[in-house]
């Protein structure tokens, strides 16, 4: 029995913003140990403008892959109506959209106002249909901006409360790590008391170290959803001073070592950062669970 679910995002987020490019093959062997080792839900890729990201050109290829593998959710983000149309005729499970809550930030990253994106998004929604895949609004630098700093918490809960309108599903994402834990229960928390249980997951960095400390303090807010990255990979690359998601091998040890349950193998998620690893050799790797190795003695949550 999972109790906290964890969905790796090192396909789109990480690759996203890594110097090298992962060879489409490489990318299709790390999602298939990704899902042996348990991560049952992955964001494989996103569908933007080949030109703008190479790194992701090769996303439809990656979601057909992803959809034979038994049992894993398959994520996909867009950045607007076409690219949710490349994403539903891929046949992704769930779309995410980013939506900035910085105005700054929206238009360097999608160029769009954030109000713009709202009715962006809700147009996909409405061409989705009955059997359409699941959506997500995710409320970016939605604890502060590296272009314009204060992000207002009210504009947050604004965004996330017109989000809710229509999607399936609410996120609220630190896309530059500038979040702190007191900020994140008192955000979670404000967020929760206007759209309840639509609020589903986070999305942290970890550029300035609080990654772990601020997925506990949500998860003390209730959160039961949470994207994290192998070896620490990320970052937006219209976001300057981005760097990577918090470290899906340590946010697995925190919840196992705490007692709850993720689902997720050790053993086998060292194997798939080996062939990350491989495929994007000169990237940085983060993680302080794959230096020290488990604890002795150290049992998984039943
Ligand atoms: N997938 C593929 N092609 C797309 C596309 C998509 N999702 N959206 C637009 N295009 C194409 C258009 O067809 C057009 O092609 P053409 O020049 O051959 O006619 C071209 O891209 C420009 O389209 P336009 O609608 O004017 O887009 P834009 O240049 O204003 O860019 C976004 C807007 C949203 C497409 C772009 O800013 C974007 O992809 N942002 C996301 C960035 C990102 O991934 N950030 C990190 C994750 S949060
Ligand atoms: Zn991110």
């Amino acid at each position: 029995m999972r109790q906290v679910q964890i969905c790796e995002v090192g396909p789109r987020d990480g690759l996203q913003n890594a110097k090298q490019l992962m060879p489409t093959e490489t990318k299709k062997a790390w999602i298939s140990a990704l899902a042996a080792a348990g991560l049952n839900e992955i964001e494989v890729g996103s569908f933007v403008p080949p030109k703008l990201i190479p790194a992701m050109a090769d996303t439809g290829e990656i979601v057909k892959h992803a959809l034979a593998i038994p049992g894993l959710k398959v994520v996909a983000l867009a950045p607007n109506v076409k690219g949710f149309e490349r994403a539903r005729e891929a046949g992704a499970h769930k779309i995410t959209f980013p939506v900035s809550a910085s105005h700054q930030h929206s238009v360097s990253n999608v160029r769009m106002t954030p109000d713009q994106m709202v009715e962006e998004v809700r147009k996909a929604a409405q061409m989705r249909g009955a059997q359409g895949p699941e959506i997500e609004g995710a409320v970016s630098t939605a604890f502060g901006c590296t272009m314009q700093g204060n992000v207002p918490e009210d504009e947050v809960v604004r965004i996330a409360v017109k989000l809710a309108e229509f999607c399936d599903c609410v996120a609220l994402a630190d896309t530059v790590g500038y979040a702190n834990p007191v900020q994140v229960k008192r955000v979670f928390r404000r967020v929760k008391q206007e759209i309840g249980d639509k609020l589903e997951g986070a999305h942290f960095h970890n550029t300035r170290g609080l990654g772990l400390a601020n997925a506990l303090a949500a998860w003390e807010e209730g959160v039961r959803s949470f994207d994290s990255s192998m070896g620490g990979l990320g970052g937006c690359p219209f976001a300057p001073g981005a760097s990577g998601n918090v470290i899906t091998e340590d946010l697995v040890f925190m919840f196992e070592s705490m007692g709850v349950s993720t689902g997720i193998d050790f053993d086998k998620l060292l194997a798939a950062r080996k062939i990350m690893h491989g495929g994007v050799p000169d990237e940085p790797l983060y993680g302080h669970m794959a230096l020290a190795g488990l604890p002795k003695g150290f049992r998984a949550a039943a």
